[in-house]
This record gives structure tokens, sequence and C-alpha cells, in this order.
């Protein structure tokens, strides 16, 4: 079964990065000098295609990583081996590793686990979203003035008009309470559980989102692209709240003021 290789490869890969938390690692540098990848994200990579690929030799696999493993299959793996990669370099515990199972272009199950607090959000198409076990649901807050929000800054500064920091300064100039957690993932299962009433960050990839976009959905929120229409994961920009305060939201982003 899917969900079992799913849950299967999250607690591999979730063993490796916590046993290593501590431990003397080697960090690399990607693109830009803070953009971060360490020995620990390729093993937890290594953990969880192991896994998959001893069930589902066949599927094709997304990973940050290692990229793309393409196969002719409708299922595709999409892994971020640790999200918050930042934080754990920095011994920083808010990092987790994030799987999502796409079938014909559909995401329809999707992990987050944060070995640190030992968080498991897991959420399957239909069938509702859950943290460790328990159901959850998206808050209820209806106005934004009230609202704690989190977001996320991209590595290289994005010079555009209603960028990241015009739109955190609008937040701060109210004094909404904005959040920068460093892990995307955490973000919207944060969302999900009703911790937070709404995320948006302007560039992400479909690794940092496959998963907690499944777990909002089915937790009862909403998503979308910067500009309220259908989320595509593949594409940077992505809104997510409890539902209630999405429309105010996407207009604030798009240069509303609150
Ligand atoms: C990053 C985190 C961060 C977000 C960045 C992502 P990484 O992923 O999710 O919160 O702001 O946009 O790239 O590099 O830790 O896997
Ligand atoms: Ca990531
Ligand atoms: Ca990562």
């Amino acid at each position: 079964m899917l969900k079992n290789t799913l849950l299967k490869a999250t607690e591999a890969a979730a063993k490796i990065i916590k046993e290593n938390f501590d431990s003397a690692f080697t960090v690399f540098n990607k693109e830009g000098i803070n953009n971060l990848v360490t020995e620990i994200d390729h093993k937890s990579e290594a953990a969880i295609i192991d896994v998959i690929k001893a069930d589902y030799p066949d599927h094709y696999i997304l990973s940050e990583e290692v990229g793309a493993i393409v196969q002719d299959s409708e299922y595709k793996w999409i892994i971020d081996p640790i999200d918050g990669t930042v934080n754990f370099a920095n011994g920083i515990p808010l990092c987790c590793v994030s799987i999502g199972v796409e079938q014909a272009g559909k995401m329809i199950l999707g992990a987050v686990y944060n070995p640190f607090i030992n968080e498991l959000f897991v959420a399957e198409r239909g069938l509702g979203a859950t943290l460790n076990d328990k159901t959850i649901r998206v808050s209820n807050k209806s106005e934004l003035i009230k609202s704690c929000m989190v977001t996320g800054f991209p590595y290289t500064y994005l010079d555009e008009p209603n960028g990241p920091l015009q739109v955190f300064e609008k937040f701060i100039r109210k004094g909404i309470p904005v959040r920068r957690l460093g892990s995307a993932a955490i973000d919207l299962c944060w969302v999900a559980a009703g911790r937070f009433d709404g995320f948006y960050e302007h560039q992400l990839s479909a690794w940092d989102s496959a998963a907690g976009f499944i777990i909002v959905e089915e937790a009862g929120g909403k998503v979308t692209n910067l500009k309220g229409d259908p989320y595509n994961p593949y594409k940077p920009g992505l809104i997510a709240t409890n539902g209630k305060i999405h429309d105010d939201l996407v207009r604030v982003v798009n240069g509303g003021e609150i």
C-alpha cells in the first residue's frame, strides 16, 4: 500500500535526521551563500529513495537533491529530505521530512514529520488530515487583522512589486504577528492544525509544498497561488489559509491594504 511505504520512508529519514542532529556533519553551499545542504540531507534522501524503490521500483521520483528519477508512471513521489536545512545546520530543531505522492498530476497523499517534537502529519485525499493519528482542522478566524500569520523568505532577494518585504511590512505596521519558522512544510502543517491562520511565500519548490499542500486541504483549508488561482506545486508562489481569510490575504499579497 502506498501509505505504508510513505510512512516507512518518512520514519527511515526522520531517524537519520534525529540521530545526526548533534553530530559533526559536513555542510555544503548550493546557489547563494546561505542556501545550504548537509551530508545528512543526502543520507535522508538516500534512505527515502531506497524504501520507495524497494516497494515501487517503477514509480517516478522527484527529490530536492538528486532531482528527477524519471519513470513512465502515473505515480510521482515528491521529496524534501530535510525541509528547514538552515535550521538543521544551525542546531535549531525545527525541521522535518516531507514527502508527497501525486497520481496522474493530483496530490493524493502526504506526510510531514518533525522528529524533534515527534509530530507526524499525514493526509490522504478524501480521508482528512491527522497529527499523530488525531484528526486536525484549520482555525476558525475570519478577520485578517486578528490573525496569526507565517511566511518565509527566499535565499535570493526578490526585488519586485509586492515582494516579500513589502507584504511583510504591511503586516508588521498593523501589529499582526507574522512568524518565520524556516520550514515551509511545517508552516503548512501548522496552518492545517489551526496554529496559524495563514501562510504565504513568494518562492517555493514542489518538494517544499507537495505534502503540506494536501495536508492543509484535507484539514479544511485553502491553497492557491499568489493570485488566488488553483495551486500548481511546480510554480513558485503559494497562499494557504483556513479559507476564511483567504480572499483578504490574496488581496494584501497583491498590493491591497490591510
Ligand atoms: C526552505 C524552507 C524555508 C523556505 C525556503 C525553502 P530547505 O527549504 O522551506 O522555510 O522559506 O523557501 O527553500 O532549503 O530548508 O529545504
Ligand atoms: Ca525545502
Ligand atoms: Ca531541503
